[in-house]
């Protein structure tokens, strides 16, 4: 597909069809998370995949607990993503310290976009998921104090297409995106900028 169709074609999916995701295609997907670029080329991120049943369930039941049902959708999808951050690369922590930039979450960021994208192109459905309980969801997977889990991602078929209705859409603004001016100053911006 044409980049700027891609880009124009991603949009966070709620609802997917229970048809499994081919492995292939998963692996399409994390390929092209991995030839992501990192800050000292640290590759702080690590997939976990489930895309069993029980694991799956076992997961959803875990992350959307509580104050965070309002992410229960996940429950429906086939595959959910565990995005974990391995923050040990030196150099990396080095410079985020001295910035006082988290790079790890930003070289994690475009990981995801990639694999989303790569996703998007092969007819999934996905939505990231930055509400959930991280302390439970890494219990639910056995991982210690020391990993993260910024994210989560659904993935699947999508059910329909036509998301208008969806409530959690509605609320995040649906489609709507800042204007190009207000996000954009070429040169030294102006005051308000
Ligand atoms: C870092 C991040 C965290 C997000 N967390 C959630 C979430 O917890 N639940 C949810 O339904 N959507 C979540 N979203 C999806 C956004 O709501 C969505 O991307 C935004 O409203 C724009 O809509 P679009 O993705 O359909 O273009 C998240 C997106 C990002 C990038």
């Amino acid at each position: 597909m044409d980049f700027s169709r891609l880009v124009e074609q991603r949009r966070s999916c709620r609802k997917y069809l229970p048809s499994p995701v081919e492995r292939e295609k998963l692996q399409r997907c994390l390929q092209a998370a991995r030839l992501s670029p990192s800050a000292c080329n640290a590759q702080p991120w690590r997939f976990i995949v489930l895309d069993e049943k029980d694991a799956r369930e076992n997961l959803a039941e875990a992350a959307c607990s509580g104050i965070y049902r309002m992410s229960k959708f996940i429950k429906s999808a086939p595959v959910i993503i565990a995005v974990c951050a391995d923050v040990k690369s030196f150099a990396s922590k080095a410079g985020s310290f001295v910035r006082g930039t988290n790079f790890y979450l930003i070289d994690i960021g475009i990981a995801c976009q990639n694999l989303v994208l790569q996703s998007t192109e092969d007819g999934l459905g996905t939505c990231y998921i930055g509400w959930f309980n991280e302390r439970k969801v890494k219990k639910a997977l056995g991982l210690g104090k020391k990993i993260k889990i910024p994210l989560l991602i659904s993935m699947g078929y999508p059910e329909d297409r036509h998301t208008e209705k969806d409530p959690i859409r509605r609320r995040a603004g649906g489609d709507k995106r800042k204007p190009i001016e207000e996000i954009v100053s070429y040169n030294p911006p102006a005051e308000d900028f």
